[in-house]
């Protein structure tokens, strides 16, 4: 009942914000992780889910404090989650972007800046290599940007880029950058591709989307968060990944600060001012810069030294990413906890599948299990991944198999044969096509269910 006059608005920001929370233990405890008070599971009735959001009510508080606020554009929030996620990874700096295809598209297009020295540049024609099974926008922004991508095949058994072809794929003095994804989580061989880089001076970004968390030693040193490896590297915080902001990602800069002013340049509509959002002059000569064939003191703010895009996220979003962040290493344990489980419950089904190992030198925080139809069992992927949505075991392909296979790419060839270049053949990638499929082991799996699906693959292998 109303007291009488007007209640200050941190008085109702409190009470809203109680009856969030006690609104989200009721609605949400589904997507709680798993744990004691997780529902019941019924087998073949409740469906296992290949991943999922994670959360309670702190996410949702943070997202209801961030949207009564009402800043809504990047604001107090992204600031702080940049800061927090660059510490996470140990990267100098992350720029939160709306997805981490936005991430990968402006990791790339940041190779071609004007700003870089003339010989590191990325240029139209010259070459990029990466791998030819994964997700299609690791390598769809190469050709975005005019480059060619160099497609090496992929080792079957960790599901990443084989190292083998990367002296093949090497043309001096066209090759200009190596962009390679971490497959579900696991560490590519960084140990290789790192010195590989260093040795012909060429960028090198991570697409670890799907690897927040996972870690890897290079030789003689000691572990190290992925995404803190190459000069530049994405993040995905699309629902199934690590941790989730709805849509969202980042892109990350290891050390070379030259890239925050250019990154941030493509992802603000390609300008050439470096002020937040809300403020001006941070440069202190908003009206004394002579830039391109403007008159001198055209405002900085209106000045653009890339054709850019809009590619920023919510404040709110970040709001949420920063609980999710806290989450992270549980999160990380879980999946890898999980992983470990189906490894060895599966382990007496070696005849009929063969089962994605880690790197050496990787700790794994895994996006997914992944295994193989061994070629000759009496059934194939495709039976199998019908066979389990049947049971409701959710499953996935390996995103796009052998991507030149994609209609994509083969329409790209069409148009033009030299639209892309493939070293060696493509074996690799086209058994991962053929017979991987992967199983889910994030944080809101119940033991009861990870038996399930141990179950219903024995089974399925009887
Ligand atoms: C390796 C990899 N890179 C990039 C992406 C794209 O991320 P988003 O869905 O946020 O655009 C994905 C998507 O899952 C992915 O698996």
């Amino acid at each position: 009942m109303s007291t009488g006059g007007p209640r200050n608005p941190e008085d109702l920001a409190r009470e809203i914000e109680r009856l969030v929370r006690e609104y989200s233990g009721q609605a949400h405890g589904a997507n709680a992780p798993a744990g004691p008070g997780s529902p019941a599971f019924v087998p073949g009735v409740t469906p296992v889910p290949y991943a999922g959001r994670v959360f309670g009510g702190d996410e949702v508080a943070a997202a209801v404090r961030s949207a009564l606020d009402f800043w809504l554009t990047l604001g107090p929030e992204g600031d702080a989650f940049e800061r927090e996620l660059a510490t996470a990874i140990g990267v100098s700096r992350s720029i939160l972007v709306n997805s981490g295809s936005s991430a990968n598209l402006l990791a790339l297009s940041a190779l071609t800046s004007p700003k870089l020295p003339a010989e590191r540049r990325l240029r139209p024609g010259d070459e990029v290599i990466t791998c030819a099974s994964g997700f299609p926008t690791t390598a769809a922004p190469i050709v975005q940007n005019g480059a060619v991508p160099v497609f090496l095949d992929a080792d079957p058994s960790t599901g990443n880029v084989d190292c083998s072809g990367l002296e093949e794929a090497y043309a001096p003095g066209r090759t200009k950058a190596v962009m390679l994804a971490h497959a579900l989580g696991n560490p590519f061989d960084l140990a290789r591709v790192t010195a590989f880089c260093r040795a012909r001076d060429l960028w090198l970004i991570e697409d670890n989307c799907d690897a927040l968390g996972s870690r890897y030693a290079l030789p003689g040193e000691s572990p190290r968060w992925t995404g803190s490896f190459g000069d530049l590297s994405t993040q995905s915080f699309y629902p199934p990944h690590h941790i989730t902001t709805g849509e969202g990602g980042a892109v990350n800069i290891a050390r070379d600060m030259r890239f925050k002013v250019i990154v941030e340049s493509f992802r603000d509509w390609g300008r050439d001012c470096w002020c937040a959002s809300g403020k001006d002059n941070t440069c202190g000569k908003r009206f004394a810069w002579q830039l391109g064939d403007l008159p001198e003191g055209y405002d900085h703010k209106y000045t653009y030294s890339h054709l850019g895009y809009n590619l920023k996220p919510l404040d709110v979003q970040a709001a949420i990413g920063r609980v999710q962040l806290g989450r992270l290493p549980g999160f990380g344990e879980a999946r890898r906890r999980n992983w470990e489980y189906l490894r060895s419950a599966l382990e007496p089904l070696s005849g009929s599948f063969d089962f994605m190992r880690a790197t050496p030198g990787a700790e794994p925080s895994w996006f997914g299990f992944m295994l193989l139809v061994r070629d000759g069992a009496p059934f194939t992927a495709v039976e199998l991944s019908r066979g389990l949505d049947e049971k409701k075991i959710g499953n996935r392909r390996l995103f796009g198999g052998n991507l030149v296979r994609q209609p994509a790419f083969v329409q790209l060839l069409r148009d033009d044969p030299a639209a892309f270049r493939v070293v060696g053949g493509l074996d690799g990638a086209d058994r991962l096509m053929r017979s991987a499929l992967f199983v889910g082991v994030y944080p809101g799996l119940t033991r009861p269910m990870l038996d399930y699906v141990v179950e219903t693959l024995h089974q399925f292998a009887r």
